[in-house]
Order: structure tokens, then sequence, then C-alpha cells
């Protein structure tokens, strides 16, 4: 088979591509910074012609245009996760949300979402016919083998990311050329809260330990104080720029891996150019579908294992509530509990959780006697063991929940540490 001849005849126009959207159809968009924008803005641009049709995302970092009440009737978003620009969407009601561990949504393609379009943006064909998923493989991979009509920008600015990172061109019905600037996230600010939250996980990361990491001003806080340590890994559903910094510095060599010795392993990235060229053709880095990366029992295989994900709110039993605010859902569960429960699997592993002590510029504080009506917990209780905020650590594990809530009441704010105190005393019948 000449792979070439296959790819000239794939070769059409975004404006073309999108006319294979039926109305009904359920369309799969590629995650996070790896959607095409151009794809997205091609479908958009043709809402009057179709009706029905439901939209897949996880985090939408484009525009999420879709979801304007001007389409309501053409497309419903069915969100795997809520961002900036589909909270409103599905907090009216016009939109949906499905609550989804991030490992399991390949397992709903073959299930209960099966997929008929999916819309993609992958590096350019190496000499074999082979694009890479670039910055994004995580469910992305999984809607591609599955569905009914394979849509796919191709684009020289997507990195070419190996692993199991790979479509041959005639797995693509339709292609796009468009060397468009890939969706970039810059570094959140990091100021003297994450700075001391960041300096309190790093004091229970070890030499030798493998990181799961999170998105956000908190992660990155905590990579500023790793520069001191040696031989850190890498096995998390995505990173930013931080982690370049440290492989730069020596830190990350992943040589005492368990599992892929050598290798960073993630599903999805997101950062800047920087993050992209370095992950570009780099055999330090390997992208794994996310029912794979987030398996709680492959995580487990790396020996000290260590997570340190975010959440919203705390209460004194030490539940955790990370995607909503009382009824509100901001978020999603993504990679959370896959990696708590992978790294507490994990020998020599432990779970963070790591949080500033308030909210809502100080107003409000993260940690409760009862959480919020309406919320939802996304870590419980059984599965939480350390939480972090700027005041210190507290250690949950194998705790009665008496010892919890003295444990909390101590990394609390202190404004709100004597209504804390009065929910103790009232529960415990002792003083505090
Ligand atoms: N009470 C009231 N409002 C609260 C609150 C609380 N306890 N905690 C947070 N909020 C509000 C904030 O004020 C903010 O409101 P705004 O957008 O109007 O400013 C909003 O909720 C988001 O909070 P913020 O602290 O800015 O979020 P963040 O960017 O640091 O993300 C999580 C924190 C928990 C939302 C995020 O880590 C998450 O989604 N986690 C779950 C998924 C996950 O862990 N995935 C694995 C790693 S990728």
């Amino acid at each position: 088979m000449n792979w070439q001849e296959e790819y000239k005849k794939r070769l059409c126009t975004a404006e073309e591509a999108v006319k294979h959207i039926k109305d009904n159809d359920r369309v799969v968009i590629t995650h996070a910074c790896g959607e095409s924008l151009i794809l997205t803005d091609a479908m958009v641009a043709d809402a009057e012609r179709l009706h029905n049709v439901e939209i897949v995302h996880m985090v939408a970092m484009g525009k999420g245009e879709y979801c304007k009440p001007e389409y309501n009737g053409h497309f419903r978003h069915n969100s795997l996760f809520v961002g900036g620009p589909t909270r409103e969407h599905v907090n009216s009601g016009a939109g949906d949300f499905t609550p989804v561990f991030f490992s399991e949504i390949p397992s709903l393609f073959d299930t209960t979402l099966p997929v008929d379009v999916v819309l993609l943006q992958v590096s350019p064909p190496d000499e074999h016919g082979y694009c890479s998923f670039g910055i994004s493989v995580d469910y992305t991979k999984h809607a591609a083998e599955v569905a009914k009509c394979v849509i796919a920008q191709v684009n020289k600015n997507m990195p070419r990311t190996l692993g199991d990172s790979f479509i041959h061109v005639t797995d693509i019905d339709y292609i796009v050329e468009a060397d468009t600037d890939v969706i970039e996230l810059k570094p959140g600010a990091i100021g003297d809260v994450e700075r001391a939250i960041g300096e309190n996980c790093a004091s229970l990361i070890k030499d030798g330990d493998t990181l799961q990491l999170g998105i956000g001003a908190i992660p990155d806080a905590v990579l500023l104080f790793l520069k001191e340590k040696h031989d850190l890994g890498i096995h998390s559903e995505m990173f930013s720029d931080g982690v370049v910094e440290l492989v730069e510095a020596g830190v990350i060599t992943n040589k005492k891996k368990t599992l892929h010795p050598g290798k960073s392993v993630v599903t999805f990235l997101m950062g800047t150019r920087r993050l992209y060229d370095y992950a570009n053709n780099n055999p330090e880095v390997e992208m794994y579908p996310v029912d794979y990366v987030n398996n709680p029992v492959v995580i487990a295989q790396n020996d000290n294992m260590v997570s340190i994900n975010s959440c919203v709110q705390v209460d004194l039993m030490g539940q955790v509530v990370s995607t909503c605010v009382g009824p509100k859902q901001i978020s999603g569960v993504g990679g959370q509990v896959d990696f708590v429960r992978g790294a507490n699997m994990s020998k020599g592993g432990r779970s963070i959780m790591a949080m500033p002590s308030t909210a809502g510029k100080g107003k409000v504080s993260k940690i409760v006697p009862i959480i919020d009506e309406g919320a939802a917990v996304t870590t419980s209780r059984y599965d939480v063991r350390y939480v972090v905020t700027e005041y210190g650590i507290a250690d949950l594990w194998g705790k009665t929940l008496r010892q919890r809530a003295r444990e909390l009441i101590k990394i609390a704010h202190p404004d709100f540490r004597p209504g804390l105190i009065e929910a103790f005393e009232a529960k415990f019948h002792e003083k505090y």
C-alpha cells in the first residue's frame, strides 16, 4: 500500500470535513490543549445545518462556543470535566455533566457513549505513514479507534510524541492540513501561600520517588522546592513546563522507577511551546492512553509513588470535595481518585491533597465541619492520607475521626480555628 497516495485522497478543507457530521451524531473533541480549533470552529460555523449533535469533551481549553445559547438545539454538550468555557452551560441546565474517572473514559466509548465522529489534531506522518497524537493521547486515541468517522487536522506544530501514541493515515477518513499554533497554557502566578504549600509538600517527597502532579500553581510551587532532590521520576496523567526545568537540572532522571525506568510516563501535556519542543521526538517521554496511565493497578507498580492533587473543601472527617462549590459543578474528578488510589497501593507510596487553607480572598475556610449542602464527595475519607495547607501537614492515615479532626484543625487558617474547635467540642464532647 502506498500510504502517500492514501493520504492525498483524504485531503480536504475543514469546512468540507465537518460536512460529514450528521444530525444526532455524538462528536468527541480531543482533550485539553490537543483540540483542533479549526475543526471545532468549522463545526460551529456549520451549526445551522446540524441538529441535536452531542459534543463530548473533557477539559475544554478552546473557545467552547458550542455551549453558547444560540446553538441550543444544534449542539448539546456532555461534559466530562466542567471548565471555564463550559461551566455556565452545564450549571444553567443547558448542558450535561457525566461523572467518570479519567481512566474509564475509553471504556465509555465502548459502552454507553459510542462515538460517531472524532475531531483530532495530529503531527504530520513519519516515513511509515504514522501520525502522532502529540500532546493528547488520553481518551483521544481510543475515540479514534472506535469512531465511525475520523477527522484530523495534520499540524507541523503538533509535537511527535512517542509511546503508544500513533495513528496510521489510512485510519483517518478526512485530513485537513493546517500549521496553526497549538493551544498553550501559561504557568500560573505563584504567591506566598502556594510557596508555603509547595514547601510543605516537598518535605513529604524523598529522593527516588515517582510523582504525579496536577495542574496549576500548587504543583508548580511544589516543583520549586524539589531542586535539591535526586533521581525523581514521573508517572502522571499530565505535566507542564515545570517538569522540563527539573529534567534539565538533573533532578528528574526516572532512574529509580520500577515501571518504565528512564521514561516520564504521561497521557497528556499542557504547557507552553517550551514543553512541546521538549516532548517532540524525545525518547525520555512516553505517552500512553489514559486507561493505562491512570489505571490504579498500573500506577501502583511504581514503588514510592507520590500523588499531589488539589481540592475545594475538606471536612473534619477527611472527606474531600474537588469538583463542586456547593451544588455548582466547577470541574471534574479527572485523575484525582485514580492517582490517590494508585499511590496508596504503591509500595512506599503516599497520596497528598494540597490546598490553600481559605478561598474567596480569605473569606471562607476550605476546612469545614460539614461539607456544603449539594456538594459531592470526590475522594472519600477512606482514601485520603495527607492533607497539606500553607499551615502544615495533616496525616489522616489510620487515624480516628477525633484524631483526624485535630490534625485538620491544626492546618486550618487561624481565623477559622475557633469555629472548627467549637464544632469539634460539640461532636466529641471533649475540650480541644
Ligand atoms: N468555597 C467557595 N468557593 C471556593 C472554594 C470553597 N471552599 N474553593 C474554591 N472555590 C472557588 C474559588 O474561589 C474559585 O472561584 P472563582 O473561579 O470565581 O475565582 C473556584 O472555586 C476555583 O477555585 P481555585 O482554587 O481557583 O481552583 P484551582 O484552579 O486551584 O483548582 C480544583 C482547584 C480543586 C478545582 C482543581 O484542582 C480540580 O479540578 N481538581 C480535581 C481534578 C484533579 O485533581 N485532577 C487531577 C490532576 S489534573
